[in-house]
């Protein structure tokens, strides 16, 4: 079997982590890594750059992978296209609207494959709820509230990432994730967007939050802190559709519960989403609504009809309430180290088939941090 090349530029945390998982793929071989910072003597059997520029020279190889700190993202992602290479960006995808507008032309004029490894779309909770929003069973997304306290006793005052001019900042940096998630769940475009944050010091914006209006009628919340201890470390992400409640839990998204009204023939897609137990099940005609007291008039005779319930002044088919809890079974590691494995093998499939349609297209990748640079009261 023809085995992909890949080169890797930026051997820190993230560059070993993306080589520790993907040396575990058969049709994926490793060959090359750049580091200017480190040093590298050896690394296993790989050509070892000092200077990236070589790297993408490499006429062996055929992906770069650039894991750089997001300032350098620009500059690389073009000169890897332009010397012929297909790439896989870390995110962000850049730190300013005019360094994404340039990879977006480098890529229209190359036509080499490009995505941006915002990897917990092939989570596979996010991907199944993504799969049963599509299909419309749910209705739309109203709202979705992000709250991620992330520990910060890993990063050191004079990290890269408190350095706005190199990592754009924790909304640019960061935020981009959950942006890009609620993006795909909810099919939306955003069309409004308020930043507000708070720093400890003059260096370090440590807690960011946005509100951001959708073109669909979905409003989001997000609020990213870099500022507890590993203990409290914590991300929730509540979802409101017209007809289900969602609860997922991790920033890797790793558990959660669901509870909805539906048909039994939706439900069975319920059933898709990891470690799915349905711990509760009520038909609508016998289930109590105690939305309205005892002795209240009347309601409208359309939400009392059989099978019918109304949400949003839409009217669906429903005649159940389901309720479910859901849990992936591997370690938070096994889950990202296959959401990265997952998304080159996307990328290979783009590459061989150019109608097969990227989970992680790099206009997905623009859109989550046009949203992050204006959360952080920038132009885009
Ligand atoms: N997708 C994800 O889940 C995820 C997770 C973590 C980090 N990341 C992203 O990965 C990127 C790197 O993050 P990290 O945590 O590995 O940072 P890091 O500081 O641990 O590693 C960055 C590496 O890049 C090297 N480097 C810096 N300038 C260079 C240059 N000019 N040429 C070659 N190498 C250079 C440094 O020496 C360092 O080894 C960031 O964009 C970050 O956002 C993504």
């Amino acid at each position: 079997m023809e085995k992909y090349k890949i080169g890797i530029i930026g051997y820190g945390g993230f560059g070993k982590f993306l080589d520790h998982w993907w040396s575990k793929l058969d049709n994926i071989e490793v060959i090359a890594v750049a580091d200017s910072g480190q040093h590298y003597h050896k690394i296993k059997n790989y050509r070892v750059y000092h200077d990236w520029k070589e790297l993408i020279e490499d006429q062996k190889i055929d992906i770069v992978s650039i894991v750089t700190p997001p300032s350098l993202h620009a500059e690389m992602a073009c000169a890897a296209m332009l010397a012929g290479k297909h790439v896989l960006l870390e995110k962000p995808v850049a730190i300013c609207r005019e360094d994404a507008r340039r990879i977006l032309e480098v890529q229209k004029q190359t036509g080499k494959r490009i995505t941006v490894n915002h990897m917990i779309r092939y989570n596979p909770i996010i991907r199944e709820l993504m799969q049963i929003g599509e299909s419309g069973s749910l209705g739309q997304l109203h709202h979705a509230v992000v709250n991620n306290y992330a520990q910060d006793e890993s990063l050191a005052e004079n990290h890269w990432f408190w350095d706005e001019q190199i990592s754009g900042g924790i909304m640019v940096e960061h935020g981009v994730h959950f942006f890009d998630i609620i993006n795909a769940l909810g099919r939306q475009h955003y069309q409004k967007v308020n930043g507000a944050s708070q720093s400890r010091n003059d260096k370090q914006r440590d807690r960011v939050s946005a509100l951001v209006a959708y073109d669909k009628g979905l409003t989001a919340s997000y609020y990213h802190a870099f500022s507890g201890p590993g203990f409290f470390e914590r991300t929730t992400i509540s979802l409101v559709y017209d007809l289900a409640r969602v609860e997922i839990e991790g920033w890797m998204p790793m558990k959660g519960k669901l509870e909805a009204l539906t048909e039994s023939k939706n439900a069975e897609a319920f059933k898709r989403i990891p470690g799915w137990k349905e711990t509760k099940k009520e038909f609508i005609a016998k289930a109590g609504d105690d939305s309205r007291p005892e002795g209240w008039g009347e309601g409208s005779e359309s939400a009392s009809e059989e099978n019918r319930v109304v949400a949003g002044g839409i009217a669906y088919k429903a005649d159940q309430i389901i309720h479910g809890t859901f849990e992936i079974t591997q370690s938070k590691g096994e889950v990202y180290g296959k959401c990265v494995q997952e998304i080159l093998l996307d990328l290979i499939l783009n590459i061989e088939d150019q109608n097969h349609k990227l989970a992680v297209t790099i206009e997905d990748a623009v859109e989550a941090l046009e949203i992050a640079l204006l959360a952080s009261d920038k132009s885009v």
